[in-house]
């Protein structure tokens, strides 16, 4: 499909061939102490969208800007939607899905830009990518790098949970972890491929990460019979994956298959919320020492703020915080009554619905079309139940034991 890039900010369109990645007069007019200007919207030819309201059923590569080769090399999309019964009862809710991004191949909603970005270093004969991550996008990327041989150079701040750092060095990336922030990270992956070359999937900071990541917009709307839900909670950090969520019900919008944008609820943790009281106070303000249990939503300055707060606009949609404490119990409770072991932030999510269900039940009705949306799985981080959680002590190997074991 045909596209320009139009800047978030001051509205300046675009037209390249090349790799684009931010406004060249918003990204140098930047203000300290708020949030990063001069992220792109990719935006496509009405009439290359409106041909796809002709179709009966819809994919999600229709509506990218690269053609995505061996797909299934490296097998993105298709994730399941849990029901998840004995919750949804417990908030009196009866149309309640999860979309569970965390059993995509790395285990993270990641994947899904991961799988563009490899398709845009492909279109574009290179086969070198570097990025920043607080550990998902990074073994999202390193996957896609091993899957279609590509050379993934990644910087992490070195505090990263230890699982996610193993992943991308066994997918075989370049791991660099840095004594820093993941802020610094990102500046320092930046200055990489601006001297040594090859593509940056720096979240927000390429605008095709976005776009990969609307696909689980597209494919919900096809899952749930051509429908889209009233309302969606998304866990955020960057803003990166709420705008890609967006994203993916703007275009269809656009291309006149659906009527609405469902609304989208931004959820963040108390201690790292820096989206959620900018949308409330109506500033770009960062906030100093991000720092919930939460790791991949522990964001200061996050890189796609404005473009998020735009779209919980846009969407009529609104902000939500929760505690840790809610985020963790909520964690064990989704693994516990529902089957479904999620790391932390994604059962930030669920956590901020949680906290709404009373108030979606009077906005909206108990039988709204809720979908909350479970972008990681729990493997990633397993340190987090320390303290929490115990294995039972083991007993003797005989049927005494057993019987002692069972019986008061
Ligand atoms: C599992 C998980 N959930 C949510 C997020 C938040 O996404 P974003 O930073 O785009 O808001 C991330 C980002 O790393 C993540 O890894």
């Amino acid at each position: 499909m045909r596209f320009t890039y139009k800047c978030n900010d001051c509205g300046n369109v675009i037209e390249s061939d090349e790799v684009v990645y931010q406004c060249p007069k918003c990204a140098t007019n930047q203000e300290e102490g708020t949030f990063p200007k001069g992220n792109l919207i990719v935006l496509y030819n009405k009439e290359d969208l409106q041909e796809l309201a002709k179709k009966d059923h819809v994919s999600m590569y229709d509506f990218f800007p690269y053609k995505v080769v061996d797909k299934d090399v490296y097998p993105v999309g298709n994730t399941p939607l849990a029901n998840p019964k004995r919750l949804a009862k417990e908030l009196g809710l009866t149309n309640l899905t999860c979309k569970l991004d965390s059993t995509l191949p790395s285990g993270s909603f990641k994947d899904r830009a991961s799988q563009l970005i490899a398709a845009q270093a492909l279109h574009f004969n290179t086969n070198k990518i570097a990025l920043a991550s607080t550990g998902n996008a990074g073994a999202a990327m390193s996957c896609a790098g091993a899957a279609y041989g590509l050379e993934i150079i990644l910087f992490v701040p070195a505090s990263a949970p230890a699982n996610k750092l193993m992943q991308s060095v066994l997918y075989g990336a370049t791991v660099v972890p840095i004594k820093g922030t993941y802020d610094d990270a990102f500046a320092l992956s930046i200055e990489y491929t601006n001297k040594f070359g090859g593509i940056n999937r720096n979240t927000a900071y390429n605008p095709m990460t976005i776009e990969g990541k609307k696909s689980v917009s597209i494919e919900l709307f096809e899952q749930m019979g051509r429908k889209v839900p009233d309302v969606m909670y998304i866990p955020v950090g960057d803003g990166c994956i709420f705008a890609g969520v967006y994203k993916g019900f703007y275009d269809l919008k656009e291309a006149g298959i659906i009527e609405k944008i469902p609304h989208l609820v931004a959820v963040q943790s108390t201690k790292s919320n820096a989206i959620s009281q900018a949308w409330k106070n109506k500033n770009f303000k960062a906030i100093s020492g991000a720092s919930t249990r939460a790791d991949s939503i522990s964001v200061s300055n996050p890189a796609n703020g404005r473009m998020a707060v735009r779209y919980i606009n846009e969407s009529e949609g609104w902000a939500i915080e929760v505690e840790d404490e809610e985020i963790i119990n909520c964690q064990i409770e989704l693994t516990s009554k529902a089957g479904i072991f999620v790391e932390p932030a994604a059962a930030c999510a669920w956590a901020g619905l949680k906290k709404d269900a009373e108030h979606i039940k009077k906005e909206f009705g108990a039988d709204a079309n809720i979908c909350v949306l479970l972008t990681g799985t729990g493997f990633k981080d397993m340190a987090v139940f320390e303290g929490r959680v115990t294995i039972p002590a083991a007993i003797e190997n005989s049927k005494e034991a057993v019987v002692a074991r069972f019986t008061k």
